[in-house]
């Protein structure tokens, strides 16, 4: 049975941190499914629509070789029912959320993987912003 990973991210003004989640996320399985927030789902988390619709996000995730299949993420309430739905046997999260995914632990495995230091999309949008 090939073994399936799932990740989640928004994944918005793409950097090479989420290049390398999403490549080290691979290396975990034989299919990687990723979950792409929704711009809803965004809004109401972080107060602001991401830089790049769901549509562009999706369009750039999916070109990834390591990547198999995107989804919508509509809820972060979903990840059980994701999990299941794409038969994952691994969950893999950036450290950010180290210990926060634990209780899936009865349906898979829960992998934390070490963030790639000193960069991320808010930190871009701050400096793009500061020198514009
Ligand atoms: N990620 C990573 N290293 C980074 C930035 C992100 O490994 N330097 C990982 C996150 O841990 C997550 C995935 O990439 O598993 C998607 O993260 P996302 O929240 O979309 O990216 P951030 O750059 O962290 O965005 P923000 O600054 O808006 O939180």
């Amino acid at each position: 049975m090939p073994r399936t990973v799932i990740t989640f991210g928004t994944f918005d003004v793409f950097h090479v941190g989420h290049l390398r989640v999403i490549e080290r996320a691979a290396a975990q399985g034989d299919r990687l499914v990723v979950g792409v927030s929704s711009d809803a789902l965004n809004l109401s988390k972080k107060g602001r629509e991401p830089v790049f619709s769901q549509s562009e996000r999706i369009e750039i995730v999916s070109a990834l070789k390591p990547v198999d299949e995107v989804f919508v993420e509509e809820s972060l309430e979903l990840k059980r029912h994701y999990i299941e739905q794409y038969a994952a046997d691994v969950l893999v999260m950036g450290d950010d959320w180290a210990g926060r995914f634990d209780e899936f632990g009865d349906v898979c495995e829960v992998v934390y993987l070490p963030r790639t230091p000193a960069i991320s999309t808010t930190a871009l949008i701050e400096k793009i912003s500061a020198t514009g």
